[in-house]
C-alpha cells in the first residue's frame, strides 16, 4: 500500500470513479467502492452485497496458501452469519460488551497504562507502538474475558504476533484457539461474571464452537483497531502544530484528534468481503453476480462529493465509515469500549511523560502496508526520564 494513499485513492477514483477494479495480493481481482454512497449502499444492503464467500466467481484464482484466505473464510462467527443466525449472534454480543462497566474498564486502563510506562519512563526514550499502543488494547481486552493473569502475557504477544503475519503468526492462532477452548470448557462448570461467561450462559445457547469463534472476533476486532486508533492519534498529537499549542493546556485535544483520526486515517481503511448477489450497476461499474467488493473507508470518507473542503474538519460529525455500517458495523458498546481503552491509553501517556516528542521527522514514519489496516509500523519518541 502507498505512503500516499490520499493520493491513491485520488489517482484511482479519477480513473475509475467511484468503484475501481484492483488487484489482491497474488492478483486476485476485486472491486475497491471508495465513493461514500456507494460504500454506505453496499454496507446497508446485504440482501444485495453478502457476507456469503462461497458465491465468489475467483476461488480457482486463489491459492491454498493465499494470505489473505483465513480473513475471507467463512466461520460461523458474527462476523460472517447473515439474517436471523447473525442478529442471535450479534444480540448476544450486545449484550456481553453493553455488561462492561466503563469505569471499572477506564480504571483497569490506567493501571495497565502505568504499568507499561513504568517499564520505560528511566530509559528517555521508547518504541511506542510494540511498548504501549498494541499491548493496551489487548490487554484491555484480556480483562474483559477475565483471562487469568497468568496466560495474559503470552496471549497479548500471541495477538500482536498474529497480526504482523510474520512466520510465527500460524502457530500464535493456534495458541489463542486453544487458550480460549480452554476457557471455554472452564467457564461451562463455573461461569463468573466475565465476557465468555456470560456468552456461554446467554440464551442464544452458543456451542463451544460458536461461542470459540465469536469470542476470536471480540479478541482479534478489539485489539487492532484500537492500537492503531492509539498510534494514529499519538502520531497526530506530536506531529501537528494544531495539537501541540494545546497538549500543555488540556485534555480536550485528545479527544478532539481522536475523533480527527477516525476521519482521515481510519485504523481500518478497507473492510474484507462482500460478494455481489446479481450482477448489476455500481458506480457505473458492470458488477457481476460473484465478484468481491471491498469496502474503502478510508477514500469514502475523504469522497470530494461529500467532503469538497477536507480542511474544513468534521465538526463534531460522526458520518464516516470508519467503525463500518448496516448489520455487520461494529457494536455500538464495542466502539463505546474502543474509546474508553484508547482515550485512557494516550491521557495516562501524556500525564506521565508531558514532554513526549516524536524521535524522527513526522513524514519519516512508517505505514503499515497491508491494504486493509491504517497504521504505523513504529512510533519512536524521547522524552525527559522520570
Ligand atoms: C478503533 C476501534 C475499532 C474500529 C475502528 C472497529 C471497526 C470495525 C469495523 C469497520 C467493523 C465492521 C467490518 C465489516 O463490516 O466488514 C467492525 C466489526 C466488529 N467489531 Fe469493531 N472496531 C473497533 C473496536 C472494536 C472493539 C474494541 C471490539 C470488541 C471488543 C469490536 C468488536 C467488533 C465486532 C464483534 C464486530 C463484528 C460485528 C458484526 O459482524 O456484526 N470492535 N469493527
Amino acid at each position: 500500500m502507498s505512503h500516499d494513499v490520499a493520493g491513491l485513492y485520488r489517482r484511482l477514483r479519477a480513473e475509475h470513479g467511484t468503484v475501481a477494479p484492483v488487484l489482491l495480493e497474488g492478483d486476485i481481482p476485486a472491486w475497491l467502492v471508495l465513493g461514500y454512497r456507494e460504500a454506505h449502499f453496499v454496507a446497508s444492503r446485504g440482501d444485495l452485497y453478502d457476507r456469503d464467500s462461497a458465491r465468489w466467481n475467483a476461488w480457482d484464482l486463489v491459492p491454498p496458501d493465499w494470505p489473505l484466505r483465513p480473513a475471507l473464510g467463512k466461520a460461523d462467527s458474527v462476523s460472517w452469519v447473515t439474517g436471523t443466525e447473525h442478529a442471535r449472534h450479534s444480540d448476544a454480543i450486545h449484550e456481553v460488551l453493553a455488561a462492561v462497566d466503563p469505569f471499572e474498564l477506564r480504571h483497569r486502563c490506567e493501571r495497565i497504562a502505568d504499568e507499561l510506562v513504568d517499564a520505560f519512563a528511566d530509559r528517555g526514550q521508547a518504541e511506542l507502538m510494540y511498548s504501549y499502543a498494541h499491548v493496551m488494547p489487548a490487554r484491555a481486552v484480556a480483562g474483559m474475558l477475565g483471562i487469568p493473569d497468568e496466560d495474559t502475557s503470552e496471549m497479548v504477544q500471541d495477538l500482536v504476533t498474529l497480526f504482523d503475519h510474520g512466520a510465527d503468526a500460524l502457530a500464535a492462532h493456534g495458541r489463542l484457539m486453544a487458550l480460549v477452548t480452554r476457557l471455554i470448557t472452564l467457564r461451562r462448570d463455573s461461569p463468573g461474571f466475565d465476557a465468555i461467561s456470560r456468552l456461554i450462559t446467554h440464551p442464544a445457547a452458543f456451542t463451544d464452537e460458536e461461542a470459540l469463534q465469536d469470542i476470536f472476533v471480540l479478541l482479534a476486532a478489539g485489539q487492532q483497531p484500537t492500537a492503531y486508533w492509539i498510534g494514529n492519534t499519538l502520531r497526530l498529537l506530536l506531529a501537528d502544530a494544531r495539537f501541540a499549542t494545546t497538549l500543555a493546556g488540556g485534555r480536550r485535544s485528545v479527544g478532539q484528534a481522536m475523533a480527527e483520526v477516525l476521519w482521515e486515517d481510519p485504523p481500518i481503511a478497507n473492510f474484507t468481503g462482500r460478494w455481489a448477489v446479481h450482477t448489476g450497476q455500481l458506480g457505473g461499474q458492470r458488477i457481476q453476480a460473484g465478484d468481491m467488493l471491498v469496502i474503502g473507508a478510508a477514500a469514502a470518507n475523504a469522497d470530494p462529493d461529500v467532503r469538497p473542503d477536507p480542511s474544513a474538519g468534521s465538526g463534531g460529525n460522526q458520518a464516516h465509515l470508519t467503525f463500518g455500517h448496516g448489520e455487520h458495523r461494529c457494536p455500538f458498546p464495542a466502539q463505546e469500549l474502543a474509546e474508553v481503552i484508547a482515550q485512557t491509553s494516550i491521557e495516562v501517556l501524556l500525564d506521565r511523560l508531558p514532554d513526549l516528542t516524536l524521535a524522527v521527522p513526522a513524514d519519516d514514519l512508517l505505514w503499515n502496508q497491508a491494504i486493509w489496516v491504517r497504521g504505523l509500523t513504529v512510533l519512536p519518541v524521547t522524552f525527559t526520564p522520570s
